[in-house]
């Protein structure tokens, strides 16, 4: 969601520092951009509605400028105009924010009747004139910070200057990510650690409530509960170059192609083929006999997956529900319930809810999380990290692939614990799993998947179907090809089809029928042929030979534990392929973000 960077220093380029910084952020999904900056001793703002690039036509790079704050928005409160975007000024206080403010018709209304007129729709403006109406009365920043701080319900990360202090750059913090860092006398505060990348990889992560002072000179941590503080630096793993293209047309394409690389790294930090490595490894699962997976998009799907894993091959109950759904509804815990949360970036709101709702009821909870220091993975009682690194593309691949990476060694464990895997099918499993990177990466070389997409790139409606596993993997493929392509892409379990949404099914209509499950092969091939009976065109992607079919994708046979993830990968190139030929911005699709940290 919101991007924010913010400078201070000695490098008279701070315009192009934060507009550089904000690119390296343009993954998580924006729909205006704006800057401020300190020239002269004053504030200017410039601000537009679309991408970066229309923002940067009204900036003039060579201005000496050492101080600034700059943001990307997606809209919450108020439609994506530029009246909208931020920074947003209200009498000394400039600040921009991703968050929200959820108390901000009740402050607007005591800041309205002490006089304050308000240009925009939206939270961030009613922040700033509270954060202007404190000062006032304070004439303190600080203390203007901190009193604030208990004002405002809802979540921020607030970068702010104040024009009675212009050497000095303030951020602050309740519930969504702010980092900040230091190279020198340069000082930077960021939504997340690419913006930074290419000045240092350390960095200090703030917590709730926490307030930092950057001066050009100085860097310091104040709470208004312990005043000044020292914090932990952390350091980023990846660098530079893994924040980069390194030569692939789009993030998207260069993610999948990562794919037999962050898989491998996965499973092979956890699990080295025998049983004490799971043991040492991966936590003590033996008492739970009722699991229950949360969370929300992609990471949703590969709990899915999950599900019909542990169901089929552990003989265990599992529920895997949508965070939103999860963190409301009546949830029937026991003693031996185990919920587990999964999440690449760690902040998502409903995701972090729902933990939340376990840890209040004393749930044991683990997470599956990417983002080291996240909030999810702070706060659960347990955390595994995926090792995906840096993801940039909105749409996810190469961390749904390693969240099932690590999903199915939870699996196996599980299975060894409840006696299910006999040592012959563990040395397949091993054997397997050897081979697993070719095969990923001749499925990712498979050229079949432009030929496909030219003939069926046109059409605005396209259905998934399969069955147990193959259903799980489909929807997956289904939110891969809407969330870039913008079609209507659904998918079913292939019997349920009939039951109302056959009568959308007309000549031509694409069906791309999933098939590895060899249990459910006649079954699924059934349902295929009731819709081609109809004039759909149908694609199968198959551990056997199809007949009847407009395109074939083979696909090796591989046991439960690995098959989803060969079968993933035709469905993300395919709709990557279609979005290509649609022209669409595959990076960063319209009205996407990459971590939502609002509910
Ligand atoms: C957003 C992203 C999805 C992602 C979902 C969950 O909607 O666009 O790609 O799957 O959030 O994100 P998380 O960071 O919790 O995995």
């Amino acid at each position: 969601m919101c991007g924010i960077v913010g400078y201070i220093g000695t490098k008279p380029n701070a315009i192009k520092t934060i507009i550089d910084g904000l690119e390296a952020l343009e993954y998580r999904g924006y729909d205006s951009a704006g800057i401020a900056y300190v020239e002269k001793n004053q504030i200017t703002i410039k601000k537009k509605e679309g991408r970066i690039a229309t923002l940067k036509k009204t900036l003039d790079f060579d201005l000496p400028i050492f101080m600034g704050i700059g943001h990307t928005r997606w809209a919450t409160h108020g439609e994506p105009n530029e009246k909208n975007s931020h920074p947003h000024q209200c009498g000394k206080f400039t600040i921009v924010h991703n968050g929200i403010i959820e108390n901000y018709a009740e402050l607007k209304k005591e800041l309205e009747e002490k006089g304050y007129i308000f240009k925009s729709d939206t939270d961030t403006e009613v922040a700033c004139a509270m954060l202007d109406a404190i000062y006032q009365e304070e004439l303190d920043i600080l203390k203007t910070l901190s009193i604030a701080e208990q004002k405002l319900k809802g979540s921020y990360a607030l970068g702010i200057l104040c024009s009675d202090d212009l050497n000095t750059l303030y951020a602050m913090r309740n519930k969504s990510p702010l980092i900040v860092a230091e190279k020198g006398e340069n000082k930077f505060i960021a939504s997340d650690v690419p913006a930074i990348l290419s000045y240092t990889n350390e960095y200090y992560l703030l917590d709730d409530f926490d307030i930092a002072i950057l001066k050009e000179n100085s860097l310091s941590f104040y709470h208004p509960k312990k005043g000044y503080f020292e914090k932990e630096k952390l350091i980023f793993e990846g660098n530079v170059e893994s924040s980069r293209k390194e030569g692939y047309e789009h993030y998207m394409l260069k993610e999948i192609h990562e794919q037999p690389k962050v898989i491998m790294d996965t499973i092979q930090y956890y699990y080295d083929g025998t049983k004490e490595s799971l043991d040492k490894n991966l936590p003590n699962l033996d008492k739970y006999n009722n699991i229950h997976i949360v969370a929300c998009g992609s990471a949703y799907h590969t709990g899915l997956v999950t599900k019909t894993l542990i169901e089929e091959i552990v003989e265990l109950p599992v529920t895997c529900e949508i965070a939103s759904e999860y963190r409301y509804k009546k949830v029937f815990y026991d003693e031996s319930t185990l919920v587990i949360v999964i999440s690449q970036s760690g902040e998502t709101a409903d995701t972090l809810a729902s933990l939340r709702k376990a840890k209040k009821d004393h749930i044991d909870t683990l997470a599956i999380v990417n983002v080291i220091g996240s909030s999810i993975a702070r706060e659960a009682d347990n955390v595994l990290y995926i090792k995906a690194g840096c993801e940039i593309a909105v749409a996810t691949t190469k961390a749904y692939s390693a969240q099932l990476a690590l999903l199915s060694l939870l699996t196996l464990k599980l299975a060894i614990i409840h006696n299910k895997i006999e040592v012959q099918e563990l040395s397949t499993i091993n054997g397997q799993l050897v081979e697993l990177p070719n095969m990923i990466e001749k499925l990712i070389l498979n050229d079949q998947y432009r030929k496909i997409a030219t003939n069926i790139y046109q059409r605005e409606d396209i259905f998934y179907l399969g069955r147990k596993l193959d259903y799980a993997i489909s929807m997956e493929g289904a939110l891969k090809l809407k969330e870039i392509s913008y079609i209507n892409s659904v998918s079913y379990p292939a019997g349920e089809l009939k039951h109302g949404t056959i009568s959308l099914v007309e000549k031509n209509t694409p069906v791309i029928g999933i098939i590895t499950d060899s249990t459910m092969k006649e079954k699924t091939i059934s349902n295929l042929k009731e819709t081609s009976a109809r004039g759909a065109s149908i694609i199968a992607i198959s551990t056997e030979v199809i007949s009847d079919v407009a395109e074939l994708i083979l696909i090796p046979t591989v046991h439960p534990l690995w098959q989803a993830l060969l079968t993933i990968i035709p469905l993300q190139l395919i709709a990557y392929e279609i979005a290509k030929l649609r022209g669409c911005d595959i990076d960063k699709p319209r009205n996407l973000a990459k971590s939502v940290t609002v509910e």
